[in-house]
């Protein structure tokens, strides 16, 4: 009875438009948060920017609600100050006033629950397909989303590598991708958007759902080719064979790094850690060994930020493969996608992509016109008989530039190293430079057949693909 009484007055007060209003904004966003609340903890994948509905829209809706609800009095006392009754209409269902004010709670926040859920469903369908995450944020995510379709990696979503599966990463996703929408709409996001990602889960969790370390194993035939700048271009190939290794041994690149009870950690001054002074080893004996750089003085990692070696300390390119202009030619040159015959080729191609372009619409308009009137001004005839060939090679030579750059996002060649390799950024030999172990004894090995056997190098026709009948190999 005393809630009651106590109730009546604030009720009688509540009973104002805004209020209102407040009210089922109150009780709308509680039962959808209380609707979205499995999805925290069902570990399904899911979207970081469902996380804007459950972690910031929802509460938005329910603390403004809130906020109306005191205003709504206070203005409506303000208003009515000499009319208000002495004794409040009493709480119960004999009072048709009260009666009508629940009927009206009750049924509009049961429509806006529907209408909300409907939207809210509708919502995380779309937000969890691919083309949310590449093209909503068509400008800021397009290199990515760019280099993506062009790698092996093309048809795995978004989400099975930046979440992953479990409850934990979902919601800190979420958290972090509803600031990254707010720094997109505010135009506060910075260009080109830094890599490492800070905070990417840990590589063994996403990664390994897919391949398990007892999987990948063994020795690889990888071919690289590479086209001369000359007036007639000429191919030339080398072959290795990849020492990928692991399994669940301690054999090759794999094993090495990754093997059952290896941990390799590293120091770096650079936050693209690409500058690694300091590197401890534990083997399977359970034995350190730390390696220092030259001139690097301490004996442990310092200030330094440290980081524990995983996948992406090599593969940090799987899906977004951007690639320098020499080796992007080369593969759009092996796969055919350009006259080889035309004279000096490559070169002319290099020339136009390494140019700087204001715009993506500028490259589109200038790099076919600039490549073309090379030939038109050089090699008129060429021209005359073999347009169309001049002009399908301008294409490709577009395709491999808009591929890799992006003026508008401020990605550049280079911009994001791939640490798969050494011959176009540092790569292994960041650490594998030979560096000696403090104890003495071993080093970070530098030999060429540490990693691969090389079965031939730049060669015109290597004879061991011949053997191999691998001779048309690309
Ligand atoms: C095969 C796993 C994988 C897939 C699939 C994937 N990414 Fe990534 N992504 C990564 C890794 C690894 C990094 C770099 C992490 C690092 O270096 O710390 C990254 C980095 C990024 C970055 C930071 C900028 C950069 O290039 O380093 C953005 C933005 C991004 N990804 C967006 C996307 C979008 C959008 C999609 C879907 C179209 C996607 N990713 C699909 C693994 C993946
Ligand atoms: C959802 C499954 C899935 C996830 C998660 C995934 N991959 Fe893959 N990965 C694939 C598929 C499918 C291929 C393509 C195999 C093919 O083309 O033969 C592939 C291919 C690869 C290749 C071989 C590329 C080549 O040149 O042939 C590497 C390396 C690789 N993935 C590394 C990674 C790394 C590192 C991660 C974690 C960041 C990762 N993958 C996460 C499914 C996945
Ligand atoms: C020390 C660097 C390094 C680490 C760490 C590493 N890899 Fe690799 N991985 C390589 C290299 C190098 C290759 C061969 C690439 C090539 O053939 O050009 C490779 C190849 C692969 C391939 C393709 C295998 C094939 O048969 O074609 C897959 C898949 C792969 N890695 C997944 C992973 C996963 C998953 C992890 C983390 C558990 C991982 N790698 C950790 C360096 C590494
Ligand atoms: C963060 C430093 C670091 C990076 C980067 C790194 N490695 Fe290593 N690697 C090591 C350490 C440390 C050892 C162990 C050296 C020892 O046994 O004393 C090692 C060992 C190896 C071995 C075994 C060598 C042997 O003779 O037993 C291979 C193979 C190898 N690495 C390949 C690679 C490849 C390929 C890459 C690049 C894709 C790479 N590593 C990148 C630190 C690194
Ligand atoms: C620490 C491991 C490691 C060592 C040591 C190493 N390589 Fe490599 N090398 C690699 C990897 C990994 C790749 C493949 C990169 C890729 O998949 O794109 C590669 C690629 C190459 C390529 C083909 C590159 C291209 O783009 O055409 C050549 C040639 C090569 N290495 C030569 C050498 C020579 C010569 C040495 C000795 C000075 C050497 N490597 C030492 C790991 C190593």
């Amino acid at each position: 009875m005393k809630l009651k009484e106590w109730l009546a007055p604030f009720v009688y007060l509540a009973s104002n438009w805004i209020s209102l209003i407040g009210v089922v904004l109150v009780t709308t966003a509680s039962v959808l948060w209380l609707f979205l609340l499995p999805t925290s903890f069902s570990g399904h994948g899911g979207d970081p920017y469902i996380g804007i509905l459950q972690f910031m829209a929802l509460p938005g809706v329910f603390f403004a609600g809130l906020g109306l609800i005191p205003a709504g009095i206070w203005l409506f006392k303000k208003r009515n100050r000499n009319m208000l009754p002495a004794v409040f209409p009493p709480l119960d269902f004999d009072n048709a006033r009260f009666r009508r004010l629940l009927a009206f709670l009750g049924a509009t926040t049961a429509a806006n629950v529907i209408i909300g859920g409907t939207l809210i469903y509708k919502a995380v369908t779309y937000m969890e397909s691919v083309s949310f995450c590449g093209q909503t944020c068509h400008v800021v995510m397009k290199p990515e989303f760019t280099a993506y379709q062009n790698s092996p990696h093309s048809r795995v979503e978004c989400v099975s590598c930046h979440i992953g599966p479990g409850a934990n990463w979902f919601v800190k996703s979420k958290i972090s991708g509803s600031w990254q929408v707010i720094s997109v709409t505010l135009n506060l996001y910075p260009r080109p958007i830094p890599t490492p990602i800070e905070n990417l889960r840990p590589a063994r969790e996403t990664c390994e759902v897919c391949h398990w370390p007892q999987k990948y194993g063994g020795d690889r035939i990888r071919v690289f080719n590479n086209f001369s700048d000359d007036e007639q271009t000429k191919r030339t190939q080398s072959v290795l064979l990849m020492h990928i290794g692991g399994g669940n041994g301690y054999e090759g690149i794999h094993g090495a790094h990754m093997g059952p009870g290896v941990q390799v950690r590293y120091a770096h001054t650079d936050k693209q850690r690409q500058k690694i002074p300091w590197v401890a080893y534990t083997g399977r004996d359970g034995r350190t060994f730390v390696f220092k750089a030259d001139g690097y003085k301490d004996d442990g990692p310092g200030q330094l930020d440290v980081r524990t070696m995983d996948c992406m300390d090599c593969h940090n390119r799987p899906s977004h493969t951007y690639e320098l202009p020499e080796r992007a030619l080369n593969r759009a040159m092996a796969d055919g996608q350009m006259d080889l015959s035309l004279p000096y080729v490559r070169k002319v191609a290099l020339e136009t992509i390494k140019q700087e372009y204001k715009t993506t619409e500028e490259s589109e308009r200038e790099i076919p016109a600039r490549f073309s009137a090379y030939y038109q001004k050089n090699y008129p005839q060429v021209y005359a008989g073999r347009r169309d060939a001049v002009e399908r090679s301008a294409r490709a030579v577009l395709g491999v530039y808009a591929k890799n750059v992006f003026p508008e996002m401020r990605v550049t060649w280079g911009a994001y190293p791939n640490n798969l390799g050494h011959t176009d950024f540092d790569g292994c030999f960041r650490c594998h430079d030979e560096r000696p172990s403090a104890q003495g004894g071993r080093t970070i090995p530098s030999d060429c057949e540490t990693c691969h056997k090389t079965l031939a190098q730049e060669e015109e026709s290597p004879k061991i693909l011949a053997e191999l009948g691998l001779e048309h190999h690309k």
